[in-house]
C-alpha cells in the first residue's frame, strides 16, 4: 500500500521574527505538517533554532511537528524535543553516536523516528536501521541552507530506497528535502517519495494552492 502524499513546509524559509505566522500560513492551506530544521553549526555550517522555539510554536498550532536534527550529538537532545511537543524526530546517520538506541528511544517516547542521509552518503549506511524508522529523509541538497538547487543524482537513490521498502515489506515514509518545488517534487514522487519538504518554493509561491496541486 502506498503512503498518501504529504507536503511539509520548512519554516527555515519563514520570517524568523514571526514564525507563528509562518505556521498559520501552512495550516491555512490545509496542510498538516511543518518541517523544523535544527542546526548546530558543527554538523552543518549554519545555526537555526532549538527546543524552546518549538515549545513556543506548539502553543500556536496543532500541526504535526516534523523535526530534522542536523546535529553531531542528537542523542543528547531527544528529551528536550519530545518535551517541546514534537511528533517526529529525524536524526542523521553520518555522526558517531548510538543510533539504534536513539531511534528506539524516540519511538519509546511516543514519537515517530526518522533516519536521514546526506547526498554523498551511500544507502548501505542506513540499511541497518530501516526496521527501526517511520521516515527515511533523503537529502536532495547538502544540508545547512535553504534555497539550494535540487541534485538530480538523488533520484536513483530514492528509487533504490523505495525498492528496498518493497522488498522488506516496510511502510516508512520516503521524505525528500532540499530544492523541492513544483517541478522537482513530482519527479521525486515518480521515483517513490511520498513526503515533500519545501521551504523557499512554498513560501515564495504566490498561488500556494496551485503550487500544492503539483504534489497531489
Ligand atoms: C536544509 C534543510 C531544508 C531546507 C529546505 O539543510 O534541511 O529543510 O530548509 O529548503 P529549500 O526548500 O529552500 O531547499
Ligand atoms: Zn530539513
Amino acid at each position: 500500500m502506498k503512503n498518501t502524499p504529504i507536503v511539509a513546509p520548512s519554516i527555515l524559509a519563514g520570517n524568523h521574527a514571526h514564525l507563528a505566522e509562518s505556521e498559520a500560513v501552512i495550516a491555512e492551506h490545509g496542510l498538516a505538517w511543518v518541517h523544523l530544521d535544527i542546526m548546530d553549526g558543527h554538523f552543518v555550517p549554519n545555526l537555526s533554532f532549538g527546543p524552546q522555539t518549538l515549545k513556543d510554536l506548539r502553543a500556536y498550532s496543532g500541526l504535526y511537528f516534523d523535526t530534522h536534527l542536523m546535529l553531531d550529538n542528537p542523542d543528547k537532545y531527544i528529551d528536550a524535543f519530545i518535551d517541546a511537543g514534537t511528533n517526529s524526530i529525524t536524526i542523521h546517520v553520518e555522526p558517531d553516536f548510538p543510533k539504534e538506541a536513539t531511534l528506539k528511544k524516540i519511538r519509546k517516547q511516543g514519537a515517530h523516528a526518522g533516519i536521514s542521509l546526506k547526498p554523498k552518503t551511500p544507502i548501505s549506511a542506513i540499511e541497518p536501521y530501516l526496521e527501526l524508522v517511520d521516515i527515511v529523509l533523503v537529502m536532495t541538497v547538502e544540508p545547512g541552507f535553504g534555497g539550494q538547487a535540487f541534485e538530480d543524482a538523488m533520484l536513483p537513490k530514492i528509487e533504490a530506497i523505495d525498492q528496498m521498502r518493497r522488498t522488506r515489506d516496510l511502510t516508512f515514509r520516503i521524505e525528500v528535502d532540499g530544492g523541492i518545488d513544483e517541478h522537482t517534487g513530482p519527479r521525486c514522487k515518480a521515483a517513490g517519495a511520498d513526503t515533500f519538504v519545501t521551504g523557499t518554493a512554498f513560501f515564495r509561491a504566490k498561488d500556494k494552492d496551485a503550487f500544492l496541486q503539483a504534489f497531489a
